[in-house]
């Protein structure tokens, strides 16, 4: 963790510019925090099975933390969840204007990519790399679910599209952070797939817990603004809190007993994470 935060503040945005706050602008939400659970994964994945290939991993860990800070840029805008705090801080839209942090939100997006390019790694992992982030972070993901929540904002889904809402605008960033770990270090097809498969189910899991966030924590607890999901398709919304935390709880519990036939190794690495996450919707 503290060596993925020193290579962040080494690796923020920087360009000469007479611009007075492009920078800042780009910065700003980096630097303001978050969990960085998504880079987190990979290295994890990486530490676990090639503790050599680190270094080379910090470059695709940072393009993680890139582009999900880009998606919660945008997230927050007036447009889509119009949200006046994150990580702590004034939403950038805020702080400055909706351009401002449309093009911030821009600039990471496209900055993820080029830090996998210019990672030292080799290129055909590379490219599978940018593959997959483009993938899940994108047009078949993370864009599609954010796409779905806002169109159907005022519109009750059924159950089970709300779980394909969540696992595109959540749950595959979350599962490709663990798989792209797994193409750094060439796991098997088969490994690389039943990893795949937990990061859905995990990310399904911290998007229901995410809804519970937004239900039951303050402002300042979250550090992010709560009771906003209105009339959205949020699991609580559909089937109240205490359903909420009983779904939570089976896939938590049904993600454990999968995590405990992991390689020893992983185990290991990603034990006090999910210590942590897997059950943090009972706090
Ligand atoms: C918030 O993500 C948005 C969701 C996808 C639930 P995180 O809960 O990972 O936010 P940070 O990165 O810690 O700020
Ligand atoms: C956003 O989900 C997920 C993204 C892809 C950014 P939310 O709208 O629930 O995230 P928060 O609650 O604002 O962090
Ligand atoms: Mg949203
Ligand atoms: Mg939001
Ligand atoms: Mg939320």
């Amino acid at each position: 963790m503290q060596r993925f935060e020193a290579y962040l503040k080494a690796n923020l945005p920087t360009v000469e510019t007479f611009h007075p706050h492009y920078n800042d602008s780009l910065s700003a939400m980096l630097l303001a925090g978050g969990k960085r659970f998504r880079p987190m994964l990979l290295l994890s994945v990486v530490e676990a099975y090639e503790p050599l290939l680190f270094e080379g991993a910090l470059a695709p860990a940072l393009a993680l933390e890139f582009l999900h800070t880009y998606s919660l840029i945008h997230d927050d805008l007036p447009a889509m969840d119009n949200a006046p705090l994150r990580r702590g801080f004034e939403t950038l839209h805020v702080t400055y204007n909706e351009a401002t942090a449309i093009l911030a939100g821009d600039a990471l997006n496209t900055e993820a990519f080029y830090h996998i390019a210019k990672a030292p790694l080799r290129d055909d992992v590379k490219i599978k790399l940018v593959e997959l982030l483009a993938r899940d972070g994108g047009t078949y993901g993370m864009v599609l679910g954010q796409s779905i929540d806002l169109h159907f904002e005022n519109e009750p889904l059924t159950l089970e599209k709300v779980k394909v809402l969540h696992i595109n605008k959540t749950a595959k960033l979350i599962a490709t952070s663990l798989l792209m770990g797994a193409v750094i270090v060439g796991l098997a097809k088969a490994k690389q797939e039943e990893l795949y498969q937990f990061g859905i189910d995990l990310g399904l899991l911290f998007q229901i817990q995410d809804d519970i966030i937004d239900e039951t924590q303050s402002e300042e607890e979250a550090g992010k603004t709560t009771g906003n999901d209105g009339d959205k398709n949020s699991f609580i919304n559909l089937i109240g809190l205490d359903r909420s935390m009983e779904e939570a709880e089976m896939l938590a519990q049904n993600l454990e007993e999968r995590f405990n036939h992991f390689d020893e190794v992983l185990q290991k690495a990603l034990y006090d994470m999910m210590k942590h996450y897997l059950y943090r919707h009972r706090s």
